[in-house]
């Protein structure tokens, strides 16, 4: 009888670790709630479910340890919630399934440093532009050959799948495009020797470079495109857009933008 117990009780267990483990990556729900303006009437707030591709340090990232995602983008969609007084469920999914997800109504909104454009305004409907960025390259720091975008040629470029990136790298004659799931990969790469260059988001090989105290590389200053980020929803929900865009602007008047923005770039606006 007492192993049969015994039995139970580590099955119960086994299970219970199960589910936490599961719970512990795919998602996050974080309450938005008491001092929010709006005018949510209900008790029960509403929950919108927000879908991120959590791998893009200083935007959307989660260090060892720390249960919360955090980043700019992280900060802002909480405070755009609580100004739209709905609760926010934030979901991790790989940056090439955003939008498939958006579609399929996995989830209500992407924010994760997705640029605004034509391509993707097919598909979905963006927010008014909340970041503007563009695109740089990193390199070993002891590279001689690659000094410009044009040097690329006859070189492995390593970039993350579906992004803009990807994208303007194909453009450029003579290249091996090398696509990876995650900026980190990329990264990795480049240092094992396996690629010569990464081309990814400005603010985020900055980030990358300065504050995660990377050695061995380096970032070149051109740009190779400017860019505008944007917040998406299903193209059909211009309401839901609306909301979005009118929240944004409150938080970009009463300065609440300009803390976010503070945090996590330290002050003045490149
Ligand atoms: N801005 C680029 C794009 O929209 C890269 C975004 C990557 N975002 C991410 N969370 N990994 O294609």
């Amino acid at each position: 009888m007492f192993q049969w117990k015994k039995l139970l009780t580590v099955g119960a267990l086994c299970i219970a670790s199960v589910m936490t483990l599961a719970g512990c990556g795919g998602q996050q729900a974080a309450t938005s709630s008491s001092s929010s303006s709006s005018s949510a009437s209900s008790s029960a707030a509403q929950t919108i479910k927000v879908g991120s591709a959590v791998d893009f340090a200083p935007f959307e990232f989660q260090d060892e340890g720390q249960a919360e995602y955090q980043g700019f983008d992280m900060d802002l969609i909480r405070a755009i919630a609580k100004e739209m007084g709905v609760e926010v469920e934030i979901q991790n999914i790989g940056f090439d399934g955003l939008i498939p997800a958006l579609q399929a109504k996995t989830v209500d909104v992407l924010i994760s440093g997705m640029t605004i454009n034509d391509e993707r305004k097919q598909n979905v409907t963006f927010s008014d532009p909340y970041y503007e960025s563009g695109l740089t390259m990193v390199v070993r720091e002891d590279e001689q050959n690659i000094k410009s975008f044009q040097d690329l040629k006859g070189h492995k470029v390593a970039v993350q799948i579906g992004t803009t990136s990807a994208k303007e790298v194909k453009k450029i004659e003579g290249v091996e495009v090398k696509e990876f799931n995650t900026p980190a990969d990329c990264f990795m790469e480049l240092k094992s020797g396996g690629a010569d260059a990464v081309i990814n988001d400005r603010p985020v090989n900055d980030y990358f470079i300065t504050k995660s105290g990377q050695t061995g590389v380096k970032e070149l200053e051109e740009k190779l495109t400017s860019e505008n980020y944007g917040i998406a929803v299903a193209k059909d929900n211009t309401e839901l857009a609306g909301k979005i865009n009118a929240a944004l602007k409150k938080l970009k008047e009463n300065g609440e933008y300009d803390k976010i923005y503070a945090k996590w770039f330290g002050g003045a606006k490149k």
